[in-house]
């Protein structure tokens, strides 16, 4: 019999796991390959993770050869050869950003020293959490021994979204969009580029006017969180789910012949953009090998949009250092 791959979740008890750790069992992130299930949580809620657990027994998934559940990293990442680092602290109303950061910084320098200790030396940790690419920051930086590119944040989600909006305004499917590129920071100032895409085989700048990349769908792919939230009364859990399972399968994996995808990882300088920042660039994975979409073409207004999102970038490095997180 095949030795699982163990794969840890944090904030399993959570929205977002309540969605993603159903896919992972099904199937979803490694097809027919026994797993092992390794979920963190912090203490009050291990008994909501009980719940969790009861439910992923009564799946009876064919794959799903065992279940671990904790409170302490240190045993819980034992092993792990993927990590999905989804429990992070939320924004409260009237919390500073350094509170937010500080809260956050000690979640992840703790699960990133944890990692360093136990994991699988194959280990690939992608960070959901937010402020995702700051906390995969941190938690890279505290695992001295693990190579900064085992880790990489989470852009997929506004990748996908960004798909879809092109699609539907150019009356096409997403089968047909190539190319969507997002740059950038998880946030406000991340970057859609459509200046690269393709449609059925056609630049997607003939398709659509200029008004409508600037007014419409960079504020749409950039506070669709926000539009979930207003609509839904709770934010987006199994979209976010989807891209996290989808981020790590083409991690693990290839991406599709003729396309490419969008990942934060440490910048290597590439596009002029800091070294070390955790920062979404276009990038094709083969056989879990990641290398950044080289050679765009960056216009003026593509130029100003990447450096703004760099630009906060920077500064969140610069609050967490000065905080002493990294
Ligand atoms: P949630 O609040 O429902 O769940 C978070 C869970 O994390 C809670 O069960 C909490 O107990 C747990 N947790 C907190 N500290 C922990 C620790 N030290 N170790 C282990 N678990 C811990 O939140 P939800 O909706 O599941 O979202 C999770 C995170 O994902 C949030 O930070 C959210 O902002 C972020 N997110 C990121 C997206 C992206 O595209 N990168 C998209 C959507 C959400």
């Amino acid at each position: 019999t095949q030795t699982p791959v163990k794969i840890a979740v944090t904030g399993a008890a959570g929205q977002i796991c309540y969605s993603l750790l159903f896919r992972i069992a099904s199937g979803s992130l490694l097809g027919d390959t026994p797993i092992e299930l390794r979920l963190l949580e912090i203490t009050p809620a291990l008994k909501a993770l009980e719940g969790v657990v009861m439910e992923l027994d009564d799946c009876a998934f064919g794959n799903l050869v065992n279940i671990e559940i904790g409170d302490d990293p240190k045993k819980v990442f034992d092993g792990v050869n993927a990590a999905f680092l989804v429990g992070a602290m939320p924004r409260k109303a009237g919390m500073e950003r350094s509170d937010l950061l500080t809260k956050n910084g000690a979640i992840f320098t703790a699960q990133g020293k944890a990692l360093n200790d136990v994991a699988a030396d194959d280990v690939r940790v992608l960070v959901t959490g937010n402020p995702a690419n700051t906390n995969a920051l941190i938690a890279a930086t505290n695992a001295v021994d693990i190579p900064n590119d085992h880790f990489a944040s989470l852009t997929r989600l506004d990748h996908n979204r960004a798909k879809t909006q092109l699609a539907r305004k150019t009356g096409k499917t997403v089968n047909d969009v190539r190319h969507m590129t997002i740059w950038g920071n998880h946030s406000s100032t991340q970057y859609p580029d459509v200046f690269h895409a393709e449609v059925a085989g056609q630049k997607a700048a003939d398709l659509v006017d200029e008004a409508w990349i600037k007014d419409d769908f960079i504020p749409t792919v950039a506070k669709r969180g926000a539009a979930i939230i207003d609509a839904r009364g709770a934010s987006s859990a199994a979209s976010a789910a989807n891209a996290t399972v989808e981020c790590m399968r083409d991690w693990m994996g290839t991406t599709p012949e003729g396309d490419w995808v969008s990942m934060a990882i440490p910048s290597d300088g590439s596009y002029g953009v800091p070294e070390g920042l955790f920062y979404s660039f276009p990038v094709t994975i083969t056989d879990g090998k990641v290398e950044i979409v080289q050679g765009l073409e960056i216009d003026d207004f593509s130029r100003t949009m990447m450096d703004a999102s760099a630009k906060e970038l920077t500064g969140e490095r610069d609050a967490v250092k000065e905080l002493g997180l990294i």
